[in-house]
């Protein structure tokens, strides 16, 4: 839908005394949406790594840079469509991959395929999905989606979700390298709470038949460290059983395949030993582009172009990592300097509004992800929330390029903005 109209529903809505239930400015999107959520879901979806600098940064980084308007060109109809991994799309825009969604909506994952659908923007499967990769495609149709992977300690699981994105038809591995641990969260540090361990999250592997396969052999061990048995912890147990996919209540709990299976999650599902030398394992598990997400140094950068790969996404996790990273956006300049046309770059971490996606584009980035505020609209109104939050930043994106003087995305360059 282009702007105007979009716009003008919007109006005319009002005028007929409906108001949006999902609000247009960013702040108060995460505001509406942490009104709605339980304490456990805005901790781990607001919050970032030790002091959360990163997470402001990410904002901030966008300010050092303001778009100089251009009048009098002609800007009607501007076209936001590019060209990404072959692919023709309509916008540059791409859904993040977002972990343990089910926390936001019980639709989950499930409602964020529908809205890409709807409104034509890829989605990147998250490895931590709350609805496995063959549900969500299933809902698909040809509309583009990718997997974003974490490479766990077996290379046999690698392998099988690998084949798996691609016979469920993704056309892109994005390979998330900055979480080979868990950052230093500190929101849900006080509150004690890890979503995996309620057994939320775990879709890609309780879907696997290699996880399935070291769960059985797991099993056979004597059990680790567990935790002392309170009311609570009979509660939770409860729960994660309950959450469990496959099989029957009573027959989960006394086997303990439920509570397994979050154990060997816990323990194999990142892997801190890998290095670039291990990229050519990936590269023979597949004949799809590989994307490299986290990459913030320009030699990280090259690296990735001399390793093969077929694009890199400058991403901080948004700021949920490293606390007192470099931001996404301040980033992207010495990245696109070091990679030198030689690969598609896309960015994530802080993007909020039209003028954050023509700032990236100006800087060098082909195309952006859009995360957090995707995951307030799925809170505050499942896939229709989606769809509307991203209606909203294309409408946005549409009338900013416009105005700023630009007919197309292909325009726009360094010399669009000045540096503050
Ligand atoms: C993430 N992100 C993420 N990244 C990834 O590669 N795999 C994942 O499973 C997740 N899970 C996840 C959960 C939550 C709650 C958040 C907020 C983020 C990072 C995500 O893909 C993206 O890099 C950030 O969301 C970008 O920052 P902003 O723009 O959302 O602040």
């Amino acid at each position: 839908m282009r702007a105007l109209h979009w716009q003008r529903k919007i109006y005319l809505d009002g005028f007929a005394g409906k108001i949006p239930a999902i609000p247009a400015n960013s702040i108060q999107l995460e505001q509406a949406a942490v009104r709605k959520m339980t304490p456990e879901a805005t901790a781990y979806i607001l919050g970032g790594a030790g002091n959360e600098q990163t997470v402001v940064d990410n904002r901030q980084g966008f300010e050092h840079w303001q778009i100089v308007p251009r009048m009098l060109r002609n800007v009607e109809n501007p076209d936001l469509r590019i060209e990404l991994l072959g692919q023709q799309l309509p916008s540059p825009l791409l859904l993040a991959p977002i972990g343990v969604l089910e926390m936001a909506h019980p639709l989950a994952d499930l409602a964020v395929a529908r809205a890409a659908v709807t409104t034509g923007v890829p989605y990147i499967f998250s490895n931590q999905a709350s609805v496995s990769m063959e549900a969500c495609s299933a809902v698909m149709g040809e509309q583009m989606r990718l997997f974003q992977l974490y490479w766990s300690r077996s290379r046999d699981l690698v392998t099988s979700f690998v084949n798996r994105a691609e016979a469920c038809g993704c056309r892109a591995i994005v390979l998330t390298l900055d979480t080979t641990m868990l950052g230093w969260r500190t929101q849900d540090l006080a509150l004690g709470h890890l979503p995996f361990l309620h057994g939320k999250g775990l879709a890609q592997y309780t879907s696997d038949p290699v996880f399935q396969q070291l769960l059985d052999d797991f099993l056979q061990q004597p059990p680790t460290a567990r935790p002392s048995v309170t009311a609570t912890t009979l509660r939770h147990l409860i729960g994660a059983v309950r959450r469990y996919p496959t099989g029957s209540f009573l027959k989960n709990l006394r086997s303990g395949r439920a509570m397994g299976a979050i154990s060997l999650f816990s323990g194999i599902y990142s892997n801190p030993a890998l290095t670039w030398v291990d990229l050519a394992f990936l590269r023979e598990q597949t004949s799809l582009p590989i994307l490299l997400k986290g990459i913030l140094h320009p030699d990280d950068a090259r690296k990735a172009v001399d390793y093969g790969m077929n694009g890199v996404i400058v991403s901080t996790h948004g700021g949920r990592q490293v606390d007192g990273s470099i931001s996404a956006i301040e980033a992207l300049p010495g990245v696109v300097a070091a990679v030198n046309g030689q690969l598609p770059i896309l960015l994530d971490s802080g993007i909020r509004g039209g003028a954050d996606v023509i700032k990236a584009l100006a800087l060098g980035a082909k195309a952006v992800c859009l995360g957090r505020p995707y995951v307030y609209g799925l809170a505050l109104g499942g896939q229709e929330g989606v769809e509307t939050v991203i209606r909203n930043l294309l409408a946005d994106l549409e009338l900013t390029l416009g105005l700023s003087g630009y007919k197309s995305l292909a325009e726009l360059n360094p010399d669009c903005l000045r540096p503050v």
